[in-house]
This record gives C-alpha cells, structure tokens and sequence, in this order.
C-alpha cells in the first residue's frame, strides 16, 4: 500500500484510502493553502460538506493544484434541513456550483434525518444514475438505517461514513457493511486528537519510531477502513501520509483492539439533535 492506493467499490470506482477532512476548515487562506499542501504531497482525496462552509475553497484549491481533477476523488455530503427527494437535489446543484465541478465523485447523505433520509437516498441513487456522481453513499447510518435503504435500493449504498476510531471500533456495524459490501470510512479517525495521549498508543508509537497519530491511522488502514484526518498543518497533513512504510504486528493490532470504549467524542446517529 502506499498513499495512492484505493479502495475498489461495488461498481469497480476507486477510492483513495488516505484523504484530507476539511471539517473546521473555515479560515480561507488556511483552507486553501493546506489542501494545496495535501495534494503537493500526495494526497488524492479531499472530504468536506455543505455544512462546512468551504466548498467554494474546496474547489478553488483542486483547480489551482495543478493535479487533474480526474485523479482526485471528491466528496460532499447533504445537510439535515436540505434532506428530502427534491431538495436533496436542489441541495447537490448548489454544492455543485460551489465547487465549481462537472461531477462529484461521492456524495453522502450527513445524518440519517428520521423523516427524510430514505427519499434523500432515493435523490443520491438518481443523480447516480445521472452520472452526475461516480459512487453513492450515505454518513452517520446505523445498521438499521441500512437496513431500511438496502430493502428498497435499486443501487445499494457504496459507503457508510461514520466515526470510528480505537475508543469507538464499531466492530458490528464493521462487520454488516463487509457483508453488504459498503465501504466504511473513519470520520475523526483520531478521535479529533483525543486518542493520542492514549498509553498504549504512544508506547506502541515509541516501540517504531512512529507518533501516535501514525499508528491510529496505520491501525484503520491494516484493518480495511478508509481515513480522512483533518489537519491544516503543512507537517501533520504529511505526519498522516507517512504510515505506508511501516507494519503493526498482530499483537500492536490486538492491542489496539482492546482499547475500544464504545466512547463517541460526535453524536450519536440515534440521537442527533436535528435541530441544529
Ligand atoms: N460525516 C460526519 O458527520 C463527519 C463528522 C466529523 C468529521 N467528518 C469528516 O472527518 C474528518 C476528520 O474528522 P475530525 O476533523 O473530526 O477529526 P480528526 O481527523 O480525528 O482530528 C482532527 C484534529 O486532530 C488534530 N490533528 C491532526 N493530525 C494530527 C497529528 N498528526 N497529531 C496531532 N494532532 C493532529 C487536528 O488539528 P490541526 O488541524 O491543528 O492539525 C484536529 O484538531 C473531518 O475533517 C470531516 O471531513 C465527518
């Protein structure tokens, strides 16, 4: 593996393991500059959101790279009060125009909104078919939101974005999307920085030569989930990247594993405050 290597999803599109999460990116020049860092040294995914505010620099920054936009795979998600058939698709052309793009490579619902997010679904599916997005996907889903989607969807979901990290495993909802085939990715991958002064993970990190962020992410990528650290540091946005020259063992993996708490540092998918 290295930091060009893909996932391949369901209908054969490749998604890169290692992306940039732009979340709390909302200075413009900060934005800018670090997913212009990102992709300098490699980086060949950015994930960001309606809600985040930085489309529009999203954007602006992958036309400036000088990197093809065919070889970066882009992901935008619909926010709760845009959710809905119609205005799910009403919500895609504005993030569209943001940033500034003939297509999107994913495109995800953000919550599973209670009322809404079967039809919210049912409008990704169509500007799939649409070729508008090259995968289909969905964020924050419990398996029985999967559930629900999977019994009606003429194209079943490609990814589930959730939190996960090693206080927060999700080693059963892991479990349902290998068996259905959804490609699970980490979002707060390192539990927004509140994994890292983790004992064992730092003595692991001493025992290689490695930080603790390093072997958070070396962790999900050995076991198959894709990451998207956030980082607007030109040194940790490449601190991430650099866990493709080194091995955790199967005892580091099992002790890792031991760690989880079921802890979440984000909300719950079951009791969002939709609201917000
Ligand atoms: N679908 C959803 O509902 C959802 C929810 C949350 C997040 N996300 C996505 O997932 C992405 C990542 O999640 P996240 O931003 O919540 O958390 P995260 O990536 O786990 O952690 C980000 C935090 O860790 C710090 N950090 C990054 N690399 C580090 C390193 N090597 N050493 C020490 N600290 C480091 C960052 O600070 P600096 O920036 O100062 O380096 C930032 O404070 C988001 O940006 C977003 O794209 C999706």
């Amino acid at each position: 593996m290295n930091l060009q290597s893909t996932k391949v999803l369901t209908n054969g599109v490749e998604m890169p393991r290692l992306g940039l999460g732009v979340y709390k990116m909302t200075e413009r020049e900060e934005t800018l500059q670090a997913i212009d860092h990102a992709l300098k040294v490699g980086y060949r995914a950015v994930d960001t959101a309606s809600l985040y505010g930085n489309e529009v620099e999203v954007g602006e920054a992958i036309r400036h790279s000088g990197v093809n936009r065919e070889d970066i795979f882009v992901t935008t998600k619909v926010w709760n009060n845009d959710q809905g058939y119609d205005a799910t698709l009403r919500a895609f052309e504005v993030s569209l125009k943001k940033l500034n793009m003939e297509y999107l490579d994913l495109y995800l619902t953000h919550w599973a909104v209670p009322q809404t997010f079967e039809e919210t679904y049912r409008a990704i599916e169509r500007l799939y078919d649409e070729k508008l997005i090259r995968a289909t996907g969905v964020s924050n889903h419990h398996e029985h939101h999967l559930q629900k989607l999977l019994a009606k969807a003429n194209i079943a979901p490609m990814v589930n974005q959730v939190e996960v990290h090693p206080y927060l495993q999700q080693n059963t909802l892991k479990t349902y999307c290998t068996k259905h085939d959804i490609a699970l990715t980490a979002w707060s991958p390192l539990g927004r920085g509140g994994v890292l002064d983790d004992p064992t993970i730092l003595e692991i990190g001493q025992d290689l030569g490695k930080t603790a962020a390093q072997v958070v992410l070396r962790w999900h990528l050995q076991n198959g989930t894709i990451i998207i650290p956030k980082s607007v540091s030109p040194s940790r946005i490449e601190e991430n990247a650099q866990i493709f020259d080194f091995e955790l063992t199967q005892a580091q993996m099992t002790q890792l594993a031991s760690l989880n708490l079921n802890k979440r540092f984000g909300q719950d998918p079951d009791n969002f405050k939709f609201d917000f």
